[in-house]
């Protein structure tokens, strides 16, 4: 079996169309959806990220602000540009660019934001609300990934899903979402202490490997005619971006598979989007039926 490609590429446009589209009808009611970035040091990987975001928030006619902070801020003054943020009326997403330098704590940043501007989720008050079934933002790179499922035309109802990596960014959040009502799958989230990984995997209609680790999912792991998502972004030897999953021999047994570069990465920039408009339309958005 050769398994068909899901065009994460393909779909992050369109749905960016979309975005753009009702962007500009907010513009009609006066409002324009503010983002706002904050990167402390000179990561080049997050660099990359942030002034991805930038441009693409730019593409859809959304207002885009970045703050770049120096590697020796300090916790006060982070959080001072944070609580600024806050009080700002044209922002209505923040969002804090991880990892921060070693000195800084994530968390205590994470939780200053306010929830109504969110747009990464990543505040534990959000993280808690899709926990208890009741979520404020979905976070990005799982939306992504139930957008890449829905267009692989996987009817999640009752589907076994392995999600390998257990972290707040990917792994927890994406097992919560997929057993919201509605989409009722049924998880197991695998981690480096899973025993038998290749086992857990094989049983699963649909692999998401978010480990962070090259060559980790391989054809042996795969059940024939699974779904397989690919979260991974590592730097391989030669400097090139892979996955997770041994992309060339997966592909031959599973069903469906997202390519790495051009799977997940373009739909979590894509869904941060999506949840600036959603918290412009809600901040400041015209009445229900205005
Ligand atoms: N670093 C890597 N991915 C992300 C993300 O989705 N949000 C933030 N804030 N930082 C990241």
């Amino acid at each position: 079996m050769t398994a068909r490609i899901i065009d994460g590429k393909a779909l992050a446009a369109r749905v960016r169309d979309g975005i753009t589209s009702e962007v500009a009808a907010l513009a009609e009611h006066g409002v324009v959806p503010g983002l706002a970035a904050v990167i402390v040091g000179d990561d080049p990987a997050s660099k990359v990220y942030v002034g991805m975001k930038h441009r693409a928030s730019a593409a859809v006619g959304m207002y885009s602000r970045q703050a770049e902070l120096p590697a020796d801020t300090t916790q006060e003054d982070l959080e001072r540009v944070v609580a600024d943020l806050n009080t700002d009326d044209e922002i209505d997403g923040i969002l804090v660019q991880l990892p921060l330098p070693d000195h800084l704590d994530p968390q205590r940043v994470q939780e200053l934001i306010d929830p109504a501007k969110d747009v990464d989720a990543l505040n534990p008050y959000t993280a808690g609300r899709l926990a208890i079934g009741d979520p404020t933002f979905l976070s990005c790179t799982p939306y992504g990934v139930l957008l890449l499922l829905e267009e692989a035309g996987v009817d999640t109802t009752g589907a076994r899903v392995t999600i390998v990596g257990r972290s707040n960014l990917v792994g927890r959040p994406l097992a919560n979402m997929l057993t919201l009502k509605g989409r009722d799958a049924t998880v197991t989230i695998a981690h480096s202490r899973t025993t038998d990984l290749a086992a857990v995997c094989r049983e699963a209609d649909v692999v998401v490997a978010a480990a962070g680790r090259q060559g980790l999912v391989t054809a042996d792991m795969v059940a024939p005619g699974a779904t397989v998502i690919d979260v991974g972004t590592n730097r391989a030897e030669d400097g090139s971006l892979v996955g997770d999953v041994d992309f060339d021999a997966v592909s031959e047994v599973a069903g469906a598979i997202t390519p790495v570069p051009g799977g997940v990465g373009p739909m979590t920039v894509t869904m941060l989007l999506q949840n600036t408009l959603e918290a412009a339309r809600r901040r400041r958005g015209p009445a229900e039926g205005a």
